[in-house]
C-alpha cells in the first residue's frame, strides 16, 4: 500500500470562496487532458457498438465465486445511426445496457440492448434494481424505463414525470432518494423526491433555485439531502445554436452546497459555500461526530466549459473531502487524491454513514487504467492496473454473503481489452488488491466506455 498525505492542502470557506479559492487551490491541468479533440467521444472504445449480441457461450479464465448469483448490468451511451462528431455530446447517446449473468460459478449469458422503444431515446445514464424491478435511468427530464430479467425493454415507467441518473439508496429504510431537474419544463426549480420500497413517491419538495444548474447527483446522510448547487447552468445561447446538451460553465452562478433536513423543505436549507468547482459523484456523505456534514467527491476544476461534448476535456477530476458545518455555514475543502479518478463508488450498506473504505477508476488520458481502493481512515490506497492496453470502468463493491469486514467482497467492472477488440467482466478480491482477478468473463464483443451500473441480486427482482 502506498501512504499519501492525506488532506494534503485545505482551504476553509464563509463568505467569500472565490477569493479564498484563488489562492488555495491547486488544479487539474486545463484544456491538456487529451480529451478536448473533435471525435473524441465516438473514438477508439468510446465509439458505439452497432448491433445487439446475445450469448451463452461465454469462456471463463479463473473461477467465478459460486455465492454470486444475479446480473451485473452496466448503461451507457450508444448513438444509433449517423452522428455528427463536431456536435456530439457523449451524455447524448442513445441508452444501451450490457448485462452478464451469473449463477453457481458460472456465467450464463451477456446481453446488450438498446434502452429505447422504437423512436423513444431510453435514458442511458445508470441502471439499477429497485421494488423487484430493473430500471433505466437518466437526468433531465426523461422518465425511467423498465427493463425485463433479459434487458429487454417493457417501457417508460407511467406516471413519472422525471428521475434522476443517481438515486441514493437509503439502508436504514430501503427508499430511494432523487433530486430531479428537467430544463425543458421547469426552469426555476428542481424537485426532491422519495420513493418507497414499492417505488411509490412519498415526499415531493420543490427547491427554488436560480439559473437552471444541472444537478447530477445527490448525497444522504442521517438528518440531511445535500444538494449540489454548481456552476454548470442551461446556456440559452447555446439552446440558440441547437446544442444536444446546453449547459455550459457559468462563471456568474455562486458555487454552493445545499444542507437540507430530510423532514424539512426548502426554506430550511443551510447553503454553504464551495470554492468554484463542478461535481458529478460523491463516494459518501455521512455526519461526524460533531454533527458535521462530510462529503468525499470527485471534483472538476472546469466543466463545460472549452470542451462541450464530454466532461473530460477541461479539467480531470480528483478526490476531495469537504466538510460543512451546518451551525456555522461554514466549508472546509480537502484534497484526499490529486490524482485524475471518477466513478467513485463504497459499500452499498453504508451509503450515508460514516464508511472506511471506497473506490475510484483512475482517469488518464483517453485511458481508465486502472481502479484505486481507498481507505478513508488511514490515507493509504491500493491499485488494481488492469494491464498494458487494457482500460476499466466504474467498479462495483458486492459485499460477500458473509463478510467480515466493511471491504470483504468483490469489484466487478468491465475491461475492454486494445488486443482482442473486446471485453471482459472481471471480478476482484476487494480485500487485496495485489491478487489478480478471481475471474475474467471473456465477451465476444466490446463494452464501449459509459457510465453507471449495478450488481442486481436474483433474490431481489421478481
Ligand atoms: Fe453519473
Amino acid at each position: 500500500m502506498k501512504r499519501r498525505s492525506l488532506l494534503a492542502a485545505s482551504v476553509t470557506l464563509s463568505m467569500a470562496p472565490g477569493l479564498l479559492a484563488s489562492c488555495a487551490r491547486s488544479s487539474t491541468p486545463v484544456e491538456q487532458t487529451g480529451y478536448l479533440k473533435n471525435g473524441m467521444y465516438l473514438s477508439d472504445n468510446f465509439g458505439p457498438v452497432k448491433v445487439e449480441t446475445t450469448t451463452t457461450q461465454l469462456e471463463v479464465l479463473g473461477k467465478i465465486p459460486e455465492e454470486l448469483a444475479g446480473r451485473f448490468l452496466r448503461n451507457g451511451p450508444n448513438p444509433v445511426g449517423e452522428v455528427n462528431a463536431d456536435a456530439y455530446h457523449w451524455f447524448t447517446g442513445n441508452g444501451m445496457v450490457h448485462g452478464v449473468r451469473l449463477d453457481g460459478g458460472r456465467a450464463d449469458w451477456y446481453r446488450n440492448r438498446f434502452v429505447g422503444t422504437g423512436e423513444v431515446s431510453g435514458p442511458n445514464t445508470h441502471v439499477i434494481g429497485h421494488a423487484g424491478r430493473t430500471w433505466a435511468i437518466v437526468e433531465s427530464g426523461t422518465p425511467p424505463m423498465e427493463l425485463g430479467y433479459e434487458l429487454e425493454p417493457v417501457g417508460p415507467r407511467a406516471g413519472w414525470d422525471r428521475f434522476s441518473a443517481h438515486p441514493k439508496y437509503d439502508p436504514v429504510t430501503g427508499e430511494i432518494h432523487a433530486i430531479c431537474y428537467d430544463w425543458a419544463n421547469l426552469r426555476d426549480h428542481v424537485e426532491y423526491v422519495v420513493r418507497d420500497t414499492e417505488a411509490n413517491l412519498v415526499k415531493s419538495v420543490d427547491i427554488p433555485l436560480p439559473g437552471m444548474p444541472m444537478i447530477h447527483d445527490m448525497s444522504l446522510t442521517n438528518n440531511y439531502v445535500v444538494i449540489y448547487d454548481l456552476p454548470v447552468t442551461l446556456s440559452f445561447q447555446a439552446l440558440a445554436l441547437g446544442a444536444d446538451f446546453p449547459f455550459r460553465w457559468d462563471d456568474d452562478h455562486e458555487p454552493r452546497v445545499g444542507l437540507m433536513p430530510r423532514d424539512g423543505s426548502a426554506k430550511d436549507i443551510v447553503w454553504c459555500p464551495v470554492s468554484p468547482n463542478y461535481a458529478y459523484h460523491p463516494m459518501n456523505a455521512y455526519e461526524d461526530n460533531d454533527g458535521n456534514v462530510v462529503v468525499d467527491i470527485c471534483r472538476y476544476e472546469r466543466m463545460f466549459n472549452a470542451d462541450t461534448n464530454g466532461p473530460f476535456g477541461d479539467s480531470l477530476p480528483r478526490l476531495d473531502r469537504w466538510t460543512f458545518n451546518p451551525s456555522t455555514h461554514r466549508t472546509t475543502e480537502e484534497i484526499v487524491d490529486e490524482r485524475p479518478q471518477e466513478f467513485p463508488r463504497c459499500h452499498p450498506e453504508l451509503n450515508s454513514m460514516p464508511y472506511r473504505y471506497g473506490y475510484s477508476l483512475a482517469v488518464g488520458e483517453r485511458k481508465f487504467p486502472a481502479v484505486y481502493k481507498h481507505d478513508m481512515q488511514t490515507g493509504t490506497s491500493s491499485t488494481f492496473n488492469f494491464g498494458a492496453g487494457r482500460h476499466g470502468a466504474e467498479a462495483i463493491f458486492i459485499p460477500k454473503e458473509n463478510a467480515e469486514s466493511e471491504d470483504d467482497g468483490f469489484l466487478m467492472t468491465y475491461v475492454f481489452d486494445e488486443s482482442r477488440k473486446a471485453s471482459e467482466l472481471i471480478i476482484l478480491d476487494a480485500l487485496d488488491m495485489t491478487r489478480p482477478a478471481l475471474a475474467q468473463v471473456l465477451l465476444p464483443v466490446r463494452v464501449p466506455y459509459g457510465f453507471h451500473g449495478s450488481w442486481v441480486p436474483d433474490d431481489e427482482v421478481s
